[in-house]
């Protein structure tokens, strides 16, 4: 078998001296190492060769490929070194009209934004701003506000109780007084007339717990803001220049309200308090369920017992009212849903 080396080595080194780029070399690296290259038949072919011809053959092939291999090797080097600078250029291309990334800022939660405002509107009547434990024992969430136990206004209240190893380090001021997650923010109004005389008027907004199912407008954790005004001569229509005040200002336009009777242990005379719907103008729609009404608040007249429990001569009058935030802000941002504030989407969160 005669092998013209020479020839092959002379039209391998002009191939590969001809290409320029990958794809060219790689197409002439198949021509010889391919699988069915020149030199990988000769390589093959080497076991059925007689011994002394394979050696011939043999070391001028393997000779072949070591070159083929230094060429191929160098012209490797030179195409790369031809083409980073191309690639380095484009990476540090600016295009400087293009809009920049915008960055992610937090921002203030929709209960937070309503509660700023709900504190700053009560602040500037004069209004000042009170806070109770979350962690509230039997006597300051029901007792002292005139339910006692056993009453049935209790029920009205779903309950989360907690077991006395959860709460080691909160003594109750009466002796084995049960602790609890307080239902509602009206303790608030026990511990502040404890500590000051009247005359007052108080906000006390806070987190509150029930023990309830959920659903569109109700939840187990929500927002709660209570208010107490204590003086001589305080009476309902007190309350309803204050709380109508209160509304126009925070839906910024004319909002009419309504009371009607209800009933609280800790008040006397009782009444839900109502605002025409915001979201359809009083027309009647989904959310006020084609009442026109919506009802935001529960309010009344400070009990005597209240008073008393407080430690309160007589001669003192007061109203007290407890909205729910979720609902207010519901009403402002035409939201339909409770769920969403606790919810954690950010596509709902981001809007504020
Ligand atoms: C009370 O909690 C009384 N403490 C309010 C009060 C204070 C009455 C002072 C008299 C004097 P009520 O359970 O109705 O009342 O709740 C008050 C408001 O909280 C409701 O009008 C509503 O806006 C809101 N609310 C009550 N339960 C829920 C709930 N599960 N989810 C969302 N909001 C609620």
């Amino acid at each position: 078998m005669r092998i013209n080396f020479k020839s092959l080595k002379k039209q391998a080194q002009k191939s590969i001296g001809k290409s320029r780029n990958f794809n060219e070399l790689n197409e002439v690296l198949k021509e010889y190492l391919g699988k069915q290259g020149k030199l990988t038949l000769i390589l093959r072919s080497l076991e059925k060769m007689p011994k002394k011809q394979r050696q011939k053959i043999g070391s001028q092939a393997n000779e072949l490929k070591n070159f083929f291999k230094e060429k191929f090797e160098k012209k490797e080097r030179e195409i790369k070194e031809k083409m980073p600078k191309a690639s380095a250029a484009s990476k540090d291309w600016i295009d400087v009209t293009a809009p920049g990334k915008k960055p992610q800022l937090g921002h203030l939660h929709p209960l937070t934004i309503t509660r700023r405002e709900v504190e700053s509107i009560f602040e500037s009547m004069g209004f000042s701003i009170a806070e109770g434990p979350e962690m509230e024992n039997e006597w300051y969430n029901f007792d002292a506000l005139n339910i006692p136990k056993d009453h049935p206004a209790r029920d009205a209240w779903d309950t989360f109780w907690l077991r006395q190893n959860e709460i080691k380090n909160q003594k109750s001021k009466i002796k084995n007084e049960r602790m609890l997650l307080r239902t509602h923010t009206s303790p608030v109004q026990i511990r502040y007339m404890e500590k000051n005389q009247p005359p007052l008027r108080i906000i006390a907004p806070g987190n509150v717990f029930r023990h309830e199912a959920t659903d569109a407008s109700h939840e187990f954790q929500l927002f709660q803001v209570e208010g107490l005004m204590v003086d001589k001569d305080i009476s309902v229509a007190n309350f309803k220049g204050i709380i109508n005040q209160f509304f126009s200002r925070f839906f910024r336009k004319e909002v009419k309200s309504r009371l009607r009777p209800d009933f609280f242990p800790f008040t006397e005379p009782s009444f839900d308090v109502n605002i025409s719907c915001v979201i359809c103008g009083g027309q009647g729609c989904s959310v006020c369920k084609q009442t026109g009404w919506v009802e935001v608040a529960g309010a009344g007249m400070v009990h005597p017992n209240v008073f008393k429990n407080a430690g309160y001569i007589k001669g003192w009058q007061g109203w007290a009212f407890g909205f729910g935030l979720e609902r207010l802000t519901m009403m402002k941002y035409k939201i339909d849903d409770i769920r969403l504030f606790r919810g954690g989407d950010l596509k709902f969160l981001d809007q504020f």
